[in-house]
């Protein structure tokens, strides 16, 4: 485990992810709402630190609240069911200045105070953190590309994407969650434990956009990212868009993943199927796999090799498995929210990790879930057959 000093310079690192996501929006754009289903930009810019000082400051240490309203108001996010958008508008929301004064007095406070908080405490805090950097990044990206201060990015060149190949993975046991209590994980990773899996073959590869197009021309879903532009595809980035490239791994939802799925006679992996495959796949590496902030972008899939690749990086990976407890599961007595409301039978588990999943977070361990028909998140697929 770190040290409670690298935790607190985890801390700063994480503030400078999420600080430099702000700044790519353009100061009159913070009180849009890029996502119906969620809260405005505003909400993310108070919850950080709203989240850390009711972590850290009013459960770990006890001490009086400063800003009692705001430490509610920002408190939580939310996920509504289908249909049920949240109603507030601007107004209702208190001025960048009050915000900003909130989150400056609430940095140097909880930086006084590190010393004394538990270490698991802050792992939480800077995972917390770092998961906005990701749910933020997808919410930015559906903010129109004028309100954005864009870096400059270049596109993917786009080829062809390489022959589909499968490999085969043998019957054997899938550890899944972790096992040891003293390395951090979130309180759904708990307990770990091992399953048996039956003989399975699986894609190399993530479904590319150009196979997906196949199953457009033939009357499938049009994946939320893509738009169409007098007859040509484009694929809609994060600072622009450009033509739809064939070889980088087609975003899409769960059932849309399940629809092409069933169209080409295969199906989606199961959370245990993919780590019996994440088990014979090379290590990760972030500058070819993608994760870890290298890219706005999915990057193209990889190109020779007999291994599934990129199974960490380049886009979550849908599986089949609905997001419900290990056994032994316990929640955290201080984020009681972070799993268990989601354990409904309406969420699915994906795996894997992003462009803009940190690195801590795409350990083995780690899951993810989403509603089924969620559009906006950077969340790929790949086939089983049997
Ligand atoms: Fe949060």
């Amino acid at each position: 485990m770190p040290a409670p000093t690298l935790l607190g310079s985890a801390l700063t690192e994480a503030r400078e992810q999420t600080d430099e996501l702000f700044r790519l929006v353009r100061p009159d754009s913070l009180y849009e709402r890029p996502i119906p289903e969620r809260h405005g930009i505003v909400f993310y810019l108070g919850h950080l630190e709203a989240f850390d000082w009711n972590l850290i400051a009013r459960y770990a240490l006890d001490r009086p609240s400063f800003h009692p309203e705001f430490d509610r108001l920002f408190a939580f996010g939310i996920d509504p069911p289908p249909g049920q958008l949240p109603q507030d508008t601007p107004s209702d929301w208190p001025s960048l200045a009050e915000v900003e004064r909130y989150n400056e007095r609430t940095r140097a406070e909880i930086d006084e105070m590190l010393e004394d908080v538990p270490e698991q405490l802050l792992h939480v805090a800077v995972e917390h953190r770092l998961m906005h950097a990701e749910t933020f990044a997808y919410i930015l990206h559906n903010l129109a590309y004028e309100r954005k201060l864009a870096p400059p990015v270049a596109a993917p060149a786009g080829g062809d994407p390489p022959e589909e190949r499968f490999v085969a993975i043998p019957a054997g046991e899938a550890s899944l969650g972790l096992q040891e209590r003293d390395a951090f994980g979130w309180d759904n990773e708990f307990s770990g434990h091992s399953v048996q899996v039956p003989a399975f073959s699986i894609a190399r590869n993530k479904v590319s956009n150009g196979e997906y197009l196949a199953f457009v021309r033939e009357g499938g879903a049009v994946p939320f990212f893509w738009a169409e532009r007098a007859g040509r595809w484009f694929y809609r980035g994060m600072f622009s868009e450009y033509p739809l490239p064939l070889d980088c791994p087609v975003y899409v939802t769960q059932a849309q993943a399940e629809e092409y799925a069933r169209w080409r006679g295969m199906r989606l992996p199961s959370e245990a199927e993919f780590h019996r495959a994440a088990s014979v796949a090379p290590a990760p590496d972030a500058s070819a796999d993608n994760f870890d902030f290298r890219h706005w972008d999915p990057v193209p899939v990889a190109r020779g090799g007999d291994m599934p690749a990129q199974l960490t990086g380049n886009g979550w990976e849908w599986t089949s498995t609905v997001f419900a407890p290990f056994p032994g599961f316990q929640p955290f007595p201080f984020y009681r929210n972070y799993s268990e409301p989601f354990f409904d039978g309406q969420h699915y588990v994906l795996k894997g990790a992003s462009p803009r999943t940190a690195a801590c977070m795409a350990r083995p361990s780690f899951r993810n879930w989403f509603r089924p028909q969620y559009p906006y998140i950077y969340a790929t697929f790949r086939l089983v057959q049997d």
